[in-house]
């Protein structure tokens, strides 16, 4: 289960500095070159590869190698688990060497004869946040000091249950859904130090295109799809990845980069992820501060663009189209205008020119819908009063999205 890191730049792509200033969000039909991409098979052949190489390159690092192999234990299973109308699974994954960390995924699904579609994503915290079930794992990597239950920024079993309401297990399952987390720091821990996770055993190539954190996260979302595409009761076909905010960004790249997350659902998101580099919302997170902000999440060359956005040659209009033409849907909430909820809606729009290669819709709305007003197109979008967070119904809203295009 060798990972190799593939090379990191790529000669024909311009420095930062020499790019032109596009302003407006770039038409991701259009190629590096200017050449207007007019056919599904060009758009497969040509651009997708090209566009996946720009964001590698100049914003969330080359793309690591797929395992030859991801593995899986099961720590336990239990199927009288939810009032017996379910099954809680936690498996561990080993998706590298014997030095690399190891994965948890911690599963539920209903006790159902055939086989479901199934939530993934990455969560904040560590799985035993989300149930107060003792069988399920406590997080032996690094964790954020403000999480529930942390000591010296280690969880302890004070956390069990204190999120529940992040990844309501029970009700996923009681709406016919599976569901499948694990701590996004058995991948990478969320800081600038990379001297542990993946990003320490990993043969990287170092340089400004070398593999950044959100990257490793959403590889990481791939290796949990490795075990579900394999698992009992679960429909390989049917998974949608989810994530809230950084994790968010984190979902939408994953969805771009691996065609079998078959739709894509970033929460708040924001800049880095569904929320356009390029604006000049006062409110809105600007590429300059999240470079500052949080330094591990993207590239060397990312950085180059914090004072000019516009030089860069995509925006996250394209990491959208790369997921073409399968279904996405950006959720926001109302006072959370960090993420800019209305760039985002623009970044939808300005996705469905690739949508329109295979022939079917991107977003049908014109203007953005009111407070909790699903838009169930193939783009999606949906808006809730309230702050910054992930929370039922949120869930309720993807599940509902889920009914209409997982069905
Ligand atoms: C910060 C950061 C955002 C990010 C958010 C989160 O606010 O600036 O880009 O989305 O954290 O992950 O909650």
């Amino acid at each position: 289960a060798l990972v190799v890191t593939l090379p990191s730049t790529r000669a024909d792509f311009p420095p930062p500095a020499q790019l032109p200033t596009r302003p407006g969000l770039p038409d991701p039909t259009v190629m590096l070159d200017g050449t207007r991409v007019g056919s599904k098979a060009d758009w497969e052949a040509k651009r997708r590869p090209e566009l996946k190489a720009l964001f590698e390159h100049y914003m969330y690092g080359r793309r690591p190698a797929d395992p030859a192999k991801v593995t899986a234990k099961v720590l336990f299973s239990d199927d009288k688990a939810f009032d017996g109308k379910g099954t809680l699974t936690e498996v561990e994954l080993t998706v590298g060497g014997p030095e690399w960390p190891k994965v948890y995924l911690l599963v539920a699904r209903p006790n159902t004869s055939a086989p479901v579609g199934c939530f993934v994503g990455p969560n904040f915290g560590g799985n035993h946040l989300l149930t107060t079930d003792e069988r399920v794992r406590i997080p032996s990597a690094w964790v954020p000091k403000n999480y529930p239950g942390v000591v010296n920024e280690k969880a302890t079993a004070a956390g069990r249950g204190k999120q529940a309401e992040t990844w309501p297990l029970g009700e996923i399952v009681a709406r016919g859904y599976a569901v499948a987390t694990f701590y996004c720091g058995d991948i990478q821990p969320d800081r600038p130090d990379v001297k542990e996770g993946v990003r320490a055993v990993a043969p990287g190539t170092g340089g400004p295109a070398d593999t950044a954190t959100i990257m490793w996260w959403a590889w990481g979302v791939s290796r949990a799809v490795d075990y579900l595409v394999t698992a009992t009761g679960i429909d390989a076909r049917r998974l949608a990845v989810v994530g809230h905010s950084r994790l968010g960004k984190t979902a939408l790249l994953a969805g771009a980069f691996d065609p079998r997350l078959a739709v894509v659902i970033p929460n708040q998101a924001g800049c880095g992820g569904s929320g356009p580099s390029r604006h000049s919302d006062p409110k809105a997170e600007p590429v300059e501060r999240i470079n500052k902000a949080f330094p591990h999440w993207f590239n060397g060359h990312f950085k180059q663009f914090g004072s000019d956005p516009s030089k860069l040659p995509f925006d996250q209009n394209g990491l959208v189209a790369l997921c073409a033409p399968r279904p996405v849907l950006f959720t926001n909430a109302a006072d959370d205008l960090w993420a800019n909820p209305s760039g985002q809606f623009e970044v939808l729009r300005a996705a469905t020119p690739a949508y329109k290669l295979y022939g079917v819709d991107g977003i049908t709305a014109a203007a953005m819908p009111g407070h909790n007003q699903l838009v169930a197109s193939r783009l999606g979008y949906w808006i809730r009063p309230g702050k910054h967070a992930m929370t039922p119904p949120d869930w309720k809203t993807y599940m509902d999205f889920a009914d209409v295009w997982l069905k």
